[in-house]
């Protein structure tokens, strides 16, 4: 247990850094540190003052939630207070909610001896709470929490949100206040972030402070410029309903003398404030029975998360029957009938250690921030990108800094931005070097462009390397076992200098290398074999030109049907592909006419590698047709689907767009389902895709 002393001085520092970061967070809208930072520092407090009750003053962080309103906004004192959650963060924490709620109701004899208690599932949403004041059906006022007593008045900024209602449907009560979160959506926010870049504008860090800083907007003319949306989870007070007359109960378990209060359960609430025209999630909204359906609706949408269009930090679960709500009643600041269950934090902070660049295929050059490992995301991260040398610039960080990773779903982990608080010393910022770190080359960024390259081309190991296993890649020569630790070794050795090299490889020096037994060494010359026989588009997409991918590769090849003919063409000749703009005719053209890459095409053919020539596209019943693949199927690959889609005249694209005419959708689909929902493009599964082809 810490001394007396020594606790009195760490709350006091605690008080203070949290004070900060809630100044930054509640009143700039800009937060210091991750959500996942500041519970642990909140955490920290409030054991030490649960360990030392006499050190708890009302001034304290605990005992308010959040800062004090900015005084250019009136502030409007909340009718019914605006609570907050408590949190879960395991199966532990749901049961032991569960149980707590079964014991309660079955105390006040709500709820049969082996009955489970019934909830009403929902999304956490990450944006910010507004209380909606409606006044005979009217919105006369719209409110932020603030501290949960007193809150900022936006009603001129909540007018211009298109998804609230200015005026109820139907009959309405005299009072209603409706209580619901402001959020942004994430394809929304990179838009807005990207046309803030192009006019030298503040961008924002996230979808959630691009949502608050919209609507602490003085100008509401801003705001009304800016994608905000709504969704209505909750009420505070409710008076004067038209005749008939159930009671239901508030946000704090008040009373509510209601006339024709249509239910009595928070869904039916919900269903009643929808019916009125506002908006409810009901896409996700959910009914569980006891804790296993509370931790079934849990997992599934922790599996939908990552392709949901806006960003939620958990669920949220809520006993169903408001009677029992208000036997369950409130501890501090939250509702004992409601529990947040968390998802794991996709950020956290740790140190930067060093920033590194490293070379890619094409010479690009990108840095790559070192990290003190650091567990976010699911995964003990060390690494993570820095994007290139405007984004460190804009984001300011530096080598010492305490910075934020951000890894979310399976997206490369990157540096979102330094914790300026924690900053030590004025450190240095970054320079880009001059010369690549493995061969030497200049390195140059053309006027306009934000990547910087290594002029060395084939030259460089590193590029060469990364040339090499693009070509031995899955999708060009698919050359099983030729991977990055093997090319290493011989790009270091001089053994491999082009691609057409790999076709000299015998068994016995294989077998020498390091990690390389007999057998594998076996296996990989069968696999350099059987690669020989590539067909033409996937020869050409494993040359690595720029510009030039797969489908690009294979509708080339198609055109021309050989690789002489590819080779002699000019950039007309390359434009008449269909599909083929002058970007991609230009750098095949211009790729050609480098002696050092036709030499290597020369190469390959005098060591036996013969590319057949690409299936031509049948007339089938899916010409024209575009269709996108997402998620997995149960039986097919996606370059098996592709290949039938192809054979029967279809195309595949990447991306779901008002174009697309099916979206192949398989286990764990994730956002290109959603697009596809919202743009009402026709969705298959495997089965549906195999009837289509005739299979
Ligand atoms: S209910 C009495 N439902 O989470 C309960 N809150 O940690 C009042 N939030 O201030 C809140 N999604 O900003 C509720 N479906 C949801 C929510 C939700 C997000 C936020 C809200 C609230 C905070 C509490």
């Amino acid at each position: 247990m810490a001394g007396r002393e020594q606790a009195a001085q760490r709350v006091a520092a605690l008080r203070h850094e949290i004070e900060q970061h809630n100044v930054r967070y509640y009143v700039y809208d800009e937060p210091s540190i991750p959500d996942a930072e500041y519970d642990r520092l909140m955490g920290e407090l409030t054991a030490l003052e649960t360990e030392h009750p006499e050190l708890v003053t009302p001034d304290s962080p605990t005992q308010r939630v959040g800062a004090a309103p900015l005084a250019e906004f009136g502030s409007v004192q909340h009718a019914v207070p605006m609570l907050s959650l408590g949190n879960g963060f395991d199966d532990e924490d749901v049961l032991a909610f569960d149980k707590r709620v079964g014991d309660t109701l079955r105390g006040a004899g709500l709820l049969g001896p082996a009955e489970a208690a019934r909830y009403f599932c929902e999304l956490k949403l990450d944006g910010l709470a507004i209380t909606l004041r409606y006044e005979d059906g009217e919105l006369v006022q719209a409110a932020t929490r603030g501290d949960g007593q007193t809150g900022e008045d936006v009603t001129a900024n909540i007018r211009t949100i298109k998804a609230i209602p200015l005026r109820l449907k139907g009959p309405a009560p005299e009072v209603l206040e409706v209580r619901g979160e402001v959020l942004m959506n994430r394809s929304d926010f990179e838009r807005l972030n990207q046309k803030q870049a192009a006019r030298d504008e503040k961008v924002f860090v996230n979808p959630r402070n691009a949502a608050a800083g919209s609507l602490r907007q003085l100008d509401p003319r801003v705001t009304a410029q800016r994608p905000l949306r709504f969704f209505a989870y909750s009420w505070g007070e409710v008076r004067g309903l038209p005749a008939g007359t159930p009671v239901v109960f508030d946000e704090t378990g008040g009373a509510v003398r209601a006339s024709s209060l249509p239910r009595d359960t928070h869904g039916g609430m919900l269903q009643w404030l929808a019916g009125l025209g506002l908006p409810v999630n009901v896409r996700f909204n959910h009914e569980a029975i006891g804790a296993e359906g509370l931790l079934a609706f849990y997992r599934r949408i922790g599996a939908e998360r990552s392709g949901l269009p806006y960003d939620i930090d958990g669920v949220v679960y809520k006993v169903d029957a408001l009677a029992a709500q208000r036997v369950l009643g409130f501890v501090a600041r939250a509702p004992r009938w409601a529990l947040a269950h968390k998802f794991p934090a996709e950020e956290a902070v740790t140190d930067l250690l060093g920033i590194e660049v490293q070379v890619g295929r094409t010479g690009a050059i990108t840095p790559v921030a070192r990290l003190k490992p650091v567990f976010v995301g699911g995964v003990t991260v060390t690494n993570a990108t820095l994007h290139n040398e405007d984004e460190i610039r804009r984001k300011d960080v530096r080598v010492g800094d305490v910075v934020v990773v951000r890894r979310a779903g399976d997206v490369i982990p990157e540096v979102v931005g330094p914790v300026l608080e924690r900053r030590a010393a004025d450190f240095p910022l970054f320079v880009m070097p001059t010369e690549c770190p493995v061969c030497g080359s200049a390195i140059e960024r053309p006027e306009g462009e934000t990547i910087a390259r290594c002029t060395g081309g084939l030259f460089c190991p590193a590029q060469r390397k990364q040339t090499l296993l693009h070509a031995a890649g899955r999708k060009a020569l698919d050359i099983e076992g030729l991977g990055e630790k093997l090319i290493d070794q011989l790009v270091d050795q001089g053994r491999l200098k082009t691609l057409a090299d790999v076709f000299t490889l015998d068994a016995f020096e294989l077998a020498a290398l390091e990690r390389m037994g007999k057998k594998s060494a076996e296996n990989l010359v069968a696999a350099i074999e059987q690669a020989r026989r590539p067909s033409l588009g996937r020869l050409l997409f494993a040359l690595g030109i720029r510009h030039v991918g797969e489908t690009t590769a294979r509708d080339v090849a198609r055109h021309f049907g050989n690789i002489e003919a590819i080779m002699q063409a000019d950039e007309a000749a390359l434009l008449e592909v269909p599909d083929v703009g002058p970007v991609v005719a230009g750098s095949i053209h211009r790729f050609f006419l480098e002696a050092h890459n036709r030499d290597v095409v020369h190469q390959l053919q005098q060591r036996g590698v013969q590319p057949q020539a690409e299936a031509q596209t049948q007339d089938g019943n899916l010409t024209g047709k575009t269709f996108v693949l997402t998620g997995t199927m149960p039986t097919w690959s996606r370059d098996e689907a592709t290949r039938y889609i192809l054979a029967a005249g279809g195309k595949v694209s990447g991306s779901v767009s008002k174009k697309t005419a099916y979206v192949v959708a398989g286990e764990e689909a994730g956002s290109k389902l959603v697009k596809a929902q919202e743009l009402g493009v026709t969705i298959l599964d495997e089965d549906g895709l195999k009837a289509l082809l005739g299979q």
